[in-house]
């Protein structure tokens, strides 16, 4: 059996809970060539000349193997300058300039939602903080801002779940059981994309709440396709909620993991804001990105990334490189100097992070405030399969109670 490198071993389902040895190793060649002729970037400062880099193509349609990608070309996808006016489409219906208010505006609706799911807990002495605390009040939040009715979550969640188990990039993927769930991806993604252009189509005939609307009604020349509004609602309503969910589940795990830093929180609860980004740099929800390949040859490294071949720029490693954070494996949420890549850099930095940033801020933050004695029953908890979005399928932590 031929051995297998340490970024096809960190891929590995078995080694979900803990990547991290993998991604050391993986360290020591900063841009490693794989059997399949991709090349994984691992350190910090070679992830962020590359995030900087125009011989760095985000497009799909530029590389000569075009990938099957389940979620069709958007913003995410794009170079400039289609790209950048793409996103200024966008943009302009959820920050500022045009829109100044509209995040700040739902603060005390994200406020309300995570409260609330905290009241629901009073009386339980067991409690899953993933499905009763970090999925359901991100869900609400991005259906609330995107304008998408909140009885769809069970159907679109089915349709996100089944495509992300479908995508895998490591060596079980040539499973049987992998590919049968690689083989329900089409379908699933194909039912996702009818569902949003129907409620997109129905935005256009009348006009609604959220930022779909906006986009449908923008009017003129200026917007974006229909085609386009579709494919990049798609990306919205799913960029918009897995990364969260795993960013609050995390968070959760590791302050219970760290009992030195929750009490620091409690005490300090000014803390939650450089803490969220410490939880962030410390598990990033978004581990790599698959999409980018070399425009030209790129000598980086001593390395040669040749012309066509796919790059990884595998963020969860470069949050974690000791040549840019000291002793990057302990969780320090007052760490200095926090420049971690976990929202990315460059022209693709997340277009949500001002979301996510307060959504999680307020879970954490009243999640320490409220959760009295929280008690973690299971370590490493069970993990979602999909390797890109990594995040705990479950958190259970039994309680003592709720607080007011
Ligand atoms: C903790 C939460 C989040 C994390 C960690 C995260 C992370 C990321 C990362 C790493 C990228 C860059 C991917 C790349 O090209 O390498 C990205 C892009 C993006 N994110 Fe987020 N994200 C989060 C939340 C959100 C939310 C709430 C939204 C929607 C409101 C969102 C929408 C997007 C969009 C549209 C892009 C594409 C931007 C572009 O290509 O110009 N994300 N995100």
């Amino acid at each position: 059996m031929v051995e297998e490198t340490p970024w096809q071993q960190a891929l590995r389902y078995a080694n979900r809970a803990n990547p991290y040895p993998f991604y050391e190793e993986l360290r020591r060649t900063p841009v490693a060539r794989q059997p399949d002729g991709s090349y994984v970037v691992s350190t910090y400062r070679e992830v962020v000349q590359l995030l900087h880099d125009p011989r760095v193509t985000s497009d799909q349609r530029k590389r000569p193997d075009t990938p099957s990608n389940p979620f069709e070309a958007t913003i995410i996808t794009e170079d400039p300058s289609e790209h950048d006016v793409d996103r200024r489409r966008m943009m302009r219906h959820f920050a500022p300039p045009e829109c100044p208010q509209t995040i700040a505006d739902f603060e005390p609706e994200i406020r309300r939602v995570f409260g609330e799911l905290l009241n629901d807990m009073k009386g339980k002495t067991r409690v899953d903080f993933v499905d009763e605390f970090a999925f359901p009040g991100p869900v609400t939040v991005i259906c609330k801002v995107l304008g998408v009715p909140l009885e769809s979550i069970p159907r679109f969640h089915g349709w996100i779940e089944a495509a992300l188990d479908g995508l895998d990039f490591g060596p079980e993927a040539n499973d049987p059981e992998q590919q049968r769930r690689t083989a329900a991806v089409p379908d699933q993604v194909a039912e996702f994309r009818q569902f949003l252009a129907g409620l997109i189509d129905q935005y256009r005939k009348q006009p609604g709440p959220g930022m779909f609307s906006g986009m449908v009604n923008d009017g003129g020349p200026e917007g974006l396709s229909q085609q386009s509004i579709v494919r990049n609602a798609m990306l919205m309503l799913f960029a918009g909620h897995e990364t969260t969910v795993n960013l609050i589940a995390h968070s959760v795990l590791n302050l219970l993991r760290h009992p030195d830093q929750l009490e620091k929180l409690r005490r300090r609860p000014e803390l939650i804001v450089p803490g969220v980004e410490e939880l962030l740099r410390f598990e990033s929800s978004v581990q790599f990105w698959p999409t980018r390949s070399a425009l030209e040859d790129i000598e980086i490294a001593g390395t040669t990334i040749p012309k066509g071949a796919p790059i990884f720029l595998a963020y969860g490693s470069a949050n974690r490189d000791p040549e840019r954070f000291e002793n990057p494996d302990r969780l320090d949420l007052e760490r200095p100097d926090n420049q971690h890549v976990g929202y990315s850099q460059g022209i693709h930095y997340c277009f949500g992070a001002p979301l996510a940033r307060l959504e999680a801020q307020t879970a954490v933050g009243e999640f320490v405030r409220r959760v009295q004695n929280p008690r973690l029953v299971e370590d490493p908890p069970p993990y979602r399969r999909n390797q890109i979005f990594r995040g705990p399928r479950h958190v259970w932590v039994d309680i003592d109670g709720i607080r007011d």
